[in-house]
């Protein structure tokens, strides 16, 4: 912690410096929380601003870090592609481990700081490189594609990485580039399954899941539908596939933001983590959000605090070994350079509702 309180002090300066940032979310949290906030949110930015450092936020961020000390936000497509092209000397993750991985894997000359080093994932956690290992002698003629939900370790072995927001366009990729017609898809099932919806690719997937929207139930979005039936309801494609199939759209976080912004729904449910809801509804007051959610909580490891004790004691740099940046930064790289996905023309596959099977290892 921080020894000088004066710098915490809820000043006259610092309420007019931060004076934009509640206006965008007052809504969104307490004048309590606020006076706590503001002085923590002037600190990070002098902070950063001293250290030639930029803060990477991701869209499941808390309001007050996401509106209030990220400099770049987004879907961890976005984040990858800022920390690909960032000529900052410090990139600050606020996301969870395997964001922050990604970052050093593709600006390895920068020295990448998270926050908490208990911000990891069940999907990371769900595959290991010796997995793949032996998935790669099962399949060898099959392309191996990793969310980048995935240590650095896993991505080294696959042939191309993918992320929520393009992981049909990357499918499709692979399997005209090796002239096959199934494509391994690692390892989160629930993506997997909703990958194979949308796409006349084969999928082979893992049985790896995310803690957080896998406890979304067809029951939950029938009660929705119910209680708001004039709410539209978009949910991550981390959910299961059945849950998919029963809303209106499915998309990265990224895509649900924008599909919220450019189609303007009188109300919307977000079927995600909690604070998705939030950073969205700042920027959005024409929409009414309900707000069914799941607190992810590695994401929530990250708090205005841990941002400002990273940059004010250099901490918590995370490394990857050298060879591995090297292996690892061809799949990763590969997908950077892949055409940005068209997310707007995606709208309409929310109709394609048909089951498809995919095999599981
Ligand atoms: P996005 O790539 O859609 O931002 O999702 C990342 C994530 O961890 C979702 O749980
Ligand atoms: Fe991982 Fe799920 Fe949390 Fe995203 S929401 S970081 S996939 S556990």
């Amino acid at each position: 912690m921080a020894d000088d309180a004066a710098l915490l002090a809820f000043t006259p300066q610092v309420e007019a410096e931060t004076a934009p940032v509640w206006n965008l979310i007052k809504d969104q949290v307490t004048p309590l929380e606020w006076r706590l906030h503001a002085p923590l949110i002037a600190d990070i930015r002098r902070l950063a601003r001293m250290r030639g450092a930029v803060i990477l936020a991701h869209n499941y961020m808390t309001p007050e870090i996401f509106h209030g000390v990220g400099d770049f936000v987004g879907d961890s497509l976005a984040l990858a592609r800022e920390a690909a092209r960032t000529d900052a000397k410090v990139i600050v993750q606020a996301g969870v481990k395997f964001m922050a991985e990604t970052s050093k894997v593709l600006s390895p000359d920068k020295r990448v700081l998270i926050p908490s080093l208990e911000a990891g994932c069940s999907l990371a956690a769900s595959i290991t490189a010796a997995d793949v290992a032996l998935i790669r002698q099962r399949y060898p003629n099959l392309p191996l594609v990793a969310y980048v939900n995935t240590n650095a370790d896993v991505k080294a072995e696959v042939d191309i990485c993918c992320t929520s927001a393009n992981a049909v366009q990357v499918v499709e990729w692979a399997a005209r580039e090796w002239g096959v017609d199934s494509v391994v898809l690692l390892p989160d099932e629930f993506l997997a399954r909703n990958v194979a919806r949308q796409t006349s690719v084969k999928i082979v997937a893992w049985a790896g899941r995310c803690e957080v929207h896998e406890r979304f139930t067809v029951e939950d979005i029938a009660e929705l539908r119910e209680g708001y039936p004039q709410a539209e309801i978009l949910a991550h494609p981390e959910c299961p596939a059945e849950v998919v199939a029963a809303c209106d759209f499915t998309g990265s976080t990224a895509a649900m933001n924008d599909y919220v912004k450019t189609r303007k729904p009188r109300q919307v449910i977000l079927i995600t983590e909690c604070s998705m809801a939030a950073n969205v509804a700042a920027e959005a007051p024409d929409t009414q959000f309900v707000r069914p959610c799941n607190l992810c909580p590695h994401m929530k490891k990250i708090t205005l605090e841990g941002i400002r004790d990273a940059l004010l004691f250099d901490r918590y740099e995370v490394t990857v070994d050298e060879a591995l940046i090297a292996r690892a930064a061809l799949s990763v790289q590969l997908m950077i350079d892949l055409p940005p996905p068209a997310v707007p023309a995606r709208y309409d596959l929310v109709k394609a509702r048909h089951h498809v099977d995919v095999e599981l290892i």
